[in-house]
């Protein structure tokens, strides 16, 4: 039985002290439904320089920290970039990789996304993996074959027993940011193809339990529906990350 996860993925938004507000805001309202009384688990991913507030002001609850990025080296001339180490220090214990907003603006290949994911796990960090295809390759009829390379490329060289701390985000962009979420049924094809890629590469017992996000304007509405799928295993939220009642709203959703 897969835990659900439901990810909060701030981006580039809350200084400081607006993302304790917000984590303030989260905590009230989570207490008592979520993490520690079998619901699902919560995890919100601020930008850096939010991350350790938010974690000072979230040590106590049961809601987790990760970040948006990690560097492959653990140290060196990486102007802007920032180590296993230097995330471990913040302290977050998540990090979200291979985003398409960072494959899109930022150059990350699955080659890049794979060594990023290898030194989330060297660090003892819990990579949240995003894999996700356009619209245009939607409607060429490539879904299935740019989800395999991604797939393919971003846990090359993994072992059975590093993929247990691995999450996969599927986040089709063209849902992304746009109000324009996948069906149900185009969100569960999608998952379940993504799974039966997982058995291939590292067997049924670890393509049964690795746990499968949706993202891309999943919001308080439509998550239900979405979470109800048997492949789709949490969300990976951004939009809808931001506003405390909705994102709660999704929390119980996944119970
Ligand atoms: P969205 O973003 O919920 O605003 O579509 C999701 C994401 O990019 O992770």
């Amino acid at each position: 039985m897969r835990r659900n996860l439901i990810a909060g993925n701030w981006k580039m938004n809350k200084t400081a002290a607006e993302g304790v507000a917000l984590a303030r805001e989260l905590k009230d309202k989570l207490s008592g439904q979520c993490c520690c009384c079998n619901g699902p688990q919560v995890l919100v991913c601020p930008p850096f320089t939010t991350a350790a507030a938010v974690a000072a002001e979230l040590k106590d609850s049961c809601i987790l920290v990760g970040a948006q990025n990690i560097h492959w080296a653990d140290n060196g001339a990486f102007t802007g970039e920032l180590s296993g180490a230097m995330l471990k220090d913040l302290p977050v214990g998540w990090v979200i990789i291979g985003h398409s907003e960072r494959r899109q603006y930022f150059g990350e290949t699955d080659e890049t996304v794979n060594k990023r994911t290898k030194a989330a796990l060297k660090h003892g960090l819990h990579p949240i993996v995003c894999i996700g295809e356009l619209l245009a390759e939607r409607e060429a009829n490539q879904t299935n074959a740019v989800l395999e390379k991604q797939v393919r490329g971003a846990l090359a060289g993994f072992t059975v027993a590093e993929m247990a701390t691995v999450v996969v985000a599927y986040e089709p962009v063209w849902a992304i940011g746009t109000g324009k979420v996948a069906s149900n049924e185009q969100a569960q094809e999608a998952h379940a193809f993504i799974r039966s890629l997982l058995v291939t590469l590292f067997g049924t017992d670890v393509a049964g339990a690795t746990r499968i996000l949706y993202g891309g304007s999943m919001n308080a509405q439509n998550a239900a529906g979405l979470l109800a799928q048997p492949d789709i295993d949490g969300g990976l939220i951004g939009g809808a990350a931001l506003k405390a009642a909705d994102f709660a709203t999704i929390v119980a959703a996944a119970k």
